[in-house]
């Protein structure tokens, strides 16, 4: 069985390009929505979830976990290695495939403060981008317009543009969307930067390393989906995640707190 969390609905676009591909695989999906955002939290703090969430999963059948939030990921992938002999997938931030096709040799990069203050943000910088100005933009407030299912709206757009103007001034020609939230506001985004900017979802990386990870899924035509929020408000967990997935994917919601 395969699982993903993140702190909110953003790892659905982790777990909506999996399933396109693997649409008979069982999946369990947990959003961490009453500790929500995890952007502002301590490294301690998020391997205190990290670690509830796990066992939670791992109760329910999980036998890989997908880290399905940059944050958590920058923080937790590590220390739940070293605790747990099951296998995990942690989100890369997208800046190699940015920095390798940018011809302008600037390119920005969207995520949370947590994020770039990382380990693995500074190492992947470093490694990937000698000669390429890099444009960091934290995204404050993305991750609550996705939650509260805010796309294509006029407050999306005026929260949106002052962020990525600064990128635009600099020419960049990439940007990427080093969050799980952000991909849902990739047609925004676009008509702010014009179809001259790439914007870089990593999920279909990240979902070629599940398949890597997991070449012979148990396929079944009876798959179930069971998805979690540690918030007591099902309903309006149901509703946020259908307006990203659809309504058609017939999916079982449950409240648990951690
Ligand atoms: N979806 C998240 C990420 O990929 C976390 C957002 C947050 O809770 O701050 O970073």
């Amino acid at each position: 069985m395969i699982a993903f969390f993140d702190s909110g609905l953003g790892g659905l676009s982790v777990w909506k390009t999996y399933y396109q591909q693997v649409p008979q695989q069982s999946m369990l999906y947990f959003a961490d929505q009453k500790y929500i955002p995890y952007g502002s939290k301590t490294k301690e703090e998020l391997i205190d979830r990290a670690i509830k969430i796990t066992d939670f999963l791992i109760s329910k059948g999980a036998t890989i976990i997908v880290v399905a939030c940059n944050t958590a990921t920058a923080a937790v992938i590590k220390p739940l290695r070293e605790k747990y002999s099951i296998p995990f997938v942690g989100m890369e931030p997208a800046i190699k495939p940015a920095a390798i096709s940018s011809q302008t040799k600037s390119i920005g990069v969207l995520a949370t403060e947590g994020t770039f203050s990382g380990e693995l943000f500074q190492q992947t910088k470093e490694k990937f981008t000698k000669g390429i100005n890099v444009i960091v933009q934290p995204g404050y407030g993305m991750v609550e317009l996705v939650e509260e299912g805010l796309m294509r709206t006029p407050k999306a757009k005026e929260l949106l543009e002052p962020l990525v103007h600064p990128m635009l001034k600099e020419n960049v020609d990439h940007i990427v969307l080093g969050c799980t939230h952000y991909p849902f506001l990739k047609d925004d985004l676009q008509e702010i930067v014009g179809e001259k900017v790439q914007l870089i979802d990593p999920s279909p990386a990240v979902v070629k390393q599940i398949n890597r990870l997991l070449p012979d899924p148990l396929l079944n035509k009876e798959a179930k989906y069971q998805f979690y929020t540690s918030s007591p408000n099902v309903v309006s967990f149901q509703a946020g995640v259908e307006k990203l997935i659809g309504k058609n994917i017939k999916v079982d919601y449950q409240s648990f707190d951690l």
